[in-house]
């Protein structure tokens, strides 16, 4: 099926592609609509400064959480908007490619269906996350995004095994607000947390070597205050996360079998997502697994620009 339209709606960003402009949208999922009449002021980018920063009157929310919608009216709403901004109405776009993780349930699946076909789509076509993002079979993907970490082996075209876990980039983004409260008794919020980690987060020690000043509001005295974080100081907070993606790779691994275990062995894993950044990763999951492990260039692109080269293998195949 050739498409009109591919979009990646993933927990932390929203990507929009078109085939013959490439990505015209690429923003937080973030809405924020008046509390009351539900009316939305503001989507992706504008709405992500709110988090953390609204009035009583209004709410900056993620509606999509752990890969899944969480608030179906709010992800139609900012999906609506967003496509508004970047498609005009004459455009029609009846035939649309939709990633989803590739543990989801029936049902959910169902959810991202009916909120994309409100919007004048005939075809909906659904692709698993790491299917998209696999450039060849027989690879092991491992996709850490920002709500959950999707991995699969690809095999001939198809998820042969699949595996999932919560722990992603979120988990991450709460270790750390947590860690900094207690060592350092400052708040934070969410997005100063997000920002940290990606300056200066890690998951194993000895590979980072910065610092970063963070400020928030004090526990001791209630007033603002800033503090000064290393890398290495972030590497335990974030342990839980690194090692619940370890134990997800194990299981999957076990449940690989033998012929696609011997592929593996030869192509490595590749590893995609923005959390996949994270400093240390692809040297922790070498030395656990003994795999090649190579991070893709633009590893929270791999999964948008997959649905568009996947559809021309299909209209090959056709
Ligand atoms: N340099 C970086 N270091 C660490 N984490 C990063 C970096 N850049 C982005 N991230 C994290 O990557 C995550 C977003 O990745 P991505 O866009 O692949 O997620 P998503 O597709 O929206 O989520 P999901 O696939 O779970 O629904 C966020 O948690 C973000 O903080
Ligand atoms: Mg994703």
């Amino acid at each position: 099926m050739a498409i009109d339209v591919a979009i990646d709606l993933g927990t932390s960003r929203t990507r929009i592609l078109l085939p013959q402009k490439g990505i015209v949208t690429d923003e937080p999922s973030v809405i924020t609509v008046h509390k009351r009449s539900e009316t939305v002021v503001a989507v992706g980018q504008e709405a992500y400064r709110m988090l953390g920063r609204t009035p009583p009157s209004l709410e900056a929310v993620y509606p999509l959480q752990g890969g899944v919608i969480a608030h179906f009216d709010l992800t139609e709403a900012m999906l609506d908007t967003m496509l508004k901004k970047v498609v005009s109405s004459r455009i029609r776009m009846p035939r649309m490619a939709v990633c989803v993780p590739s543990r989801m349930t029936d049902v959910e699946k169902r959810a991202v269906v009916q909120v994309v076909s409100g919007m004048g789509v005939r075809q909906v076509q659904t692709v698993e996350a790491p299917l998209a993002a696999a450039k060849s079979h027989g690879v092991l993907v491992v996709d850490v995004g920002g709500g959950t970490t999707d991995m699969a082996v690809i095999s001939l075209n198809g998820t042969a095994v699949s595996r999932s876990t919560k722990y992603a980039g979120r988990t991450m983004d709460d270790a750390i607000l947590q860690y900094i409260r207690q060592q350092h008794h400052l708040l934070i919020g969410q997005r100063t947390a997000e920002s940290l980690k990606h300056r200066i987060g890690c998951v194993q020690a000895g590979v980072c070597d910065e610092s970063c000043t963070v400020r928030g509001k004090s526990l001791l005295t209630g007033l603002p205050s800033e503090v000064v974080v290393r890398s290495d100081e972030l590497v335990e907070p974030l342990q839980s996360t690194a090692a619940a993606i370890l134990k997800c790779l194990r299981d999957l691994l076990e449940a690989t079998p033998p012929e696609l275990m011997a592929d593996i062995h030869t192509d490595g894993l590749l590893l995609t997502g923005g959390a996949a950044r994270i400093g240390g990763l692809a040297a922790l999951l070498r030395q656990s697994t003994g795999l090649s492990v190579r991070l893709s260039d633009e590893p929270e692109l791999c999964t948008i620009w997959g649905l568009k080269r996947r559809r021309k293998t299909q209209r090959l195949n056709e």
